[in-house]
């Protein structure tokens, strides 16, 4: 089967610079999400045609498996159909979706293609309460379909319709390049209309089909971003519900944002306001406290994520504790039993089995061994103004609070760092390391008191 996306509209409503289809729903472009559908099916030929912003739109969503079809001009669905014909194989049919109604699911539009097999024409529909906009579908005394009328040139008794065209239709693909050359544009909008391919069909003896989706927001389209803050609603609580169907705890489900994929063992329980973005996988019995972000990370199993927790890539082991208030950016790989807590930073560093930074620390670009305990305050300096470095520390170190490693710098196993020490050189192991300072106390200080006025 050939698939043909419209992308072309330039969504003047959205009143943005961004075309309407790089629009982000759960963080990636509506037209994305209608490609990805796409691809399920696996068409032999994927075409999109593009018009407003193209270029963007090709940058945003240009793949190898991906043609692109330019319409100049927006003169109409059947004209941009037209457009995309001598990229399409003529001898299997071809289904019409469009870049802004992206939550369409493949099974609906199975069933749209199983109902029209290789001959006739088929037209996804569906009844609403409110048909006003939609193109309406006009039936015979039997039932069949006889054409579909635009809202702009329906009469009366045609706006009572409630049976609408949601857009997506399925058709063979050789007479499809006849109907189409046959269209007119005398209609309210002077466009040329896909919609009057139904009465094309007909005349040629084909017949013409419907099948219907199973929810109705599966067809919605985003035309403002009323429309765009709605659908991202319903697709955030379909994401909600699949996890609690399949055994995940939400504290509330409509407080939770999937941007992307999260995968969750057994026994996971994720608190409100948690965001997870890009690819993050939940052991089993992880827990996510409230507020948290996590991006493109991997966490074991009986891991707690505290509150304001902040990942922006990383792995961490099983009974990690993390948080309230950690940040863990990329290359950040903790191994079981770390804790990571308050006001925290690690980025692209190793730290070993159950070692502990609890408070207030800086751990960049190092290679921290097990059991070490990080205290209070201590700073990795791994950047000397103009280059990155190092600092490497072995198992069982005990780095007192305050202190700074100024990179490249190795501390070897079972070192003691006295509170306050500035590490410059390398430690051997089983050293105690401390920078020789004095402490002074003087009985004849006199604290300035504040002047009277
Ligand atoms: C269309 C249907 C209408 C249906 C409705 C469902 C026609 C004539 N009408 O109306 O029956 O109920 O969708 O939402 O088909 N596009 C192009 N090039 C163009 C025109 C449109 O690529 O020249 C794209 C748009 O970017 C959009 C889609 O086609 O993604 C639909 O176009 P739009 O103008 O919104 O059609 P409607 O008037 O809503
Ligand atoms: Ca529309």
């Amino acid at each position: 089967m050939n698939i043909v996306i419209l992308a072309a509209g330039m969504g003047k409503r959205m009143r943005s610079a961004l075309p309407k289809v790089l629009h982000p729903l759960a963080g990636r472009p509506l037209l994305a999400h209608v490609i990805d559908t796409a691809r399920t099916l696996s068409p032999t030929r994927l075409v999109v045609v593009i018009g407003h912003g193209a270029e963007k739109v090709r940058e945003a969503v240009g793949a190898p498996d991906v043609q692109f079809a330019v319409q100049d001009q927006q003169l109409g669905t059947g004209h941009a159909v037209q457009q995309a014909l001598p990229l399409l194989d003529p001898s299997v049919p071809t289904l019409v979706l469009y870049g802004d109604v992206p939550l369409t699911r493949a099974s609906t539009l199975q069933r749209l293609l199983d109902a029209a097999g290789g001959e006739r024409y088929g037209v996804l529909t569906v009844t609403v309460d409110n048909p006003v906009g939609y193109g309406r579908i006009v039936r015979d005394a039997s039932g069949a379909v006889q054409r579909i009328v635009e809202q702009k040139d329906a009469n009366d008794e045609e706006k009572r319709i409630t049976e609408i065209n949601t857009g997506i239709v399925v058709s063979p693909t050789r007479t499809l390049e006849a109907w189409l050359g046959s269209l007119k544009n005398d209609n309210a909008q002077g466009e040329f209309y896909l919609t009057d391919v139904v009465e094309r069909a007909i005349e040629a003896g084909v017949e013409v089909v419907t099948a219907q989706p199973d929810a109705e927001w599966e067809t919605l389209g985003v035309n403002s971003k009323v429309q765009l803050a709605e659908l991202e609603r319903i697709h955030q609580r379909n994401v909600a519900h699949a996890l609690l169907e399949a055994g995940v705890t939400l504290a509330d489900p409509a407080r939770i944002d999937v941007r992307g994929t999260l995968e969750c063992g057994a026994d996971v329980s994720i608190d409100v306001n948690c965001v997870f973005e890009g690819r993050v996988t939940l052991a089993d019995n992880v827990s996510i406290g409230p507020n948290c972000v996590i991006r493109d990370a991997v966490i074991g199993a009986g891991t707690r994520v505290d509150a304001y927790t902040h990942i922006e890539g990383g792995t961490a082991g099983a009974n990690v504790v993390l948080g309230p208030y950690a940040r863990l950016r990329p290359g950040a790989v903790l191994a079981d039993e770390v804790h990571v807590g308050n006001f925290v930073e690690v980025k692209n560093a190793a730290m070993g089995r159950g070692s502990k930074a609890n408070h207030l620390s800086y751990i960049g670009d190092s290679d921290v061994g097990a059991r070490v305990n990080v205290g209070a305050g201590t700073i990795t300096c791994n950047y000397d103004g103009a280059n990155k470095h190092r600092t490497v520390i072995g198992d069982d170190v005990f780095i007192g609070s305050d202190t700074q490693l100024v990179a490249p710098v190795r501390v070897g196993r079972g070192v003691t760092i006295a509170a306050g020490t500035t590490v410059w050189k390398d430690v051997g192991d089983g050293e105690l390391v401390l920078n020789e300072k004095r402490q002074v106390s003087r009985t004849d200080y006199v604290r300035p008191v504040k002047k009277k006025r």
